[in-house]
């Protein structure tokens, strides 16, 4: 089976080089998380009015907990200030907001703060824009094994019955496609631990761009390249 040049529906990014552009500008590290947060704003807009119906942003991971005190303090002032701005921008935009990743983690007003957001939107019918904060696949994958475990202690599903399907239902992003399009900023090549299972097929997208200068050219430049390959799903 092949697609050619049509748009994807699902892009995930995994925002990366806040720190690196922070450093290049001459300015603390949290400077960058800020303009990466700014640029966020511009393109969950730019990404709504070029017609994605998935978009996906990777915030922060189960592993972003080791960075120092100061710096995931920073992070999580600037969440609570840009969620409540992102929620005004979803509503002007038709976007429905969705966050995955164990946000049990974050403080109680960060946690309303996210539900708040996913309720006041949740009959958006434009674009979806999933945010995944404290997310990790292995985390995400473990916590959905749990959850299957459960089900077959309680007598409702038997081990031989356990399909693809089952294991994709019981993720974050169960009734989500998967995305079509990996993008990664900062000239880093690797995953880490974002969306495992679901990019099985993804196109994978590399660009040395910060986060911060990823700009609605650089996201277009990304789709571009992604309809110029031939996509293959295991067939000839
Ligand atoms: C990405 O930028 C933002 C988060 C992971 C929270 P980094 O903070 O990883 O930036 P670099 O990799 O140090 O440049
Ligand atoms: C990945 O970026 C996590 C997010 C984008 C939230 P990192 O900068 O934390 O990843 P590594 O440490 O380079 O793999
Ligand atoms: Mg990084």
């Amino acid at each position: 089976m092949e697609e050619q040049r049509r748009m994807p529906r699902h892009v995930a990014v995994i925002l990366d080089g806040n720190g690196r552009w922070a450093k290049e500008h001459g300015v603390p590290r949290k400077m960058g998380h800020k303009a990466g947060c700014e640029n966020l704003e511009r393109i969950v807009e730019d990404a709504a009015r070029i017609g994605l119906e998935y978009f996906t942003v990777y915030g922060f991971s189960t592993e972003n907990w080791k960075r120092s005190a100061d710096e995931v303090g920073a992070l999580m002032t600037l969440f609570r200030y840009y969620i409540e701005r992102l929620r005004k921008i979803a509503l002007a935009n038709n976007v429905r907001v969705l966050s995955i990743g164990d946000r049990m983690k974050f403080a109680p007003d960060l946690v309303a703060s996210l539900n708040r957001i996913e309720k006041e939107t949740k009959d958006c019918t434009g674009m979806t824009f999933i945010m995944a904060l404290n997310y990790g696949a292995r985390d995400e994958i473990t916590r959905g094994v749990r959850k299957l475990a459960e089900e077959i202690k309680a007598g409702d599903l038997q081990p031989e019955d356990i399909e693809e399907s089952d294991i994709s239902s019981s993720l974050d992003t169960a009734g989500i496609p998967d995305p079509d399009l990996m993008i990664r900023t900062s000239g880093e090549e690797r995953i880490s631990n974002f969306l495992l299972w679901q990019i099985a097929y993804s196109e994978l997208y590399f660009t040395d761009v910060y986060w911060p200068d990823f700009n609605l050219d650089e996201l277009l430049r990304a789709i571009d390249e992604y309809e110029r390959r031939n996509r293959r799903f295991g067939g000839r």
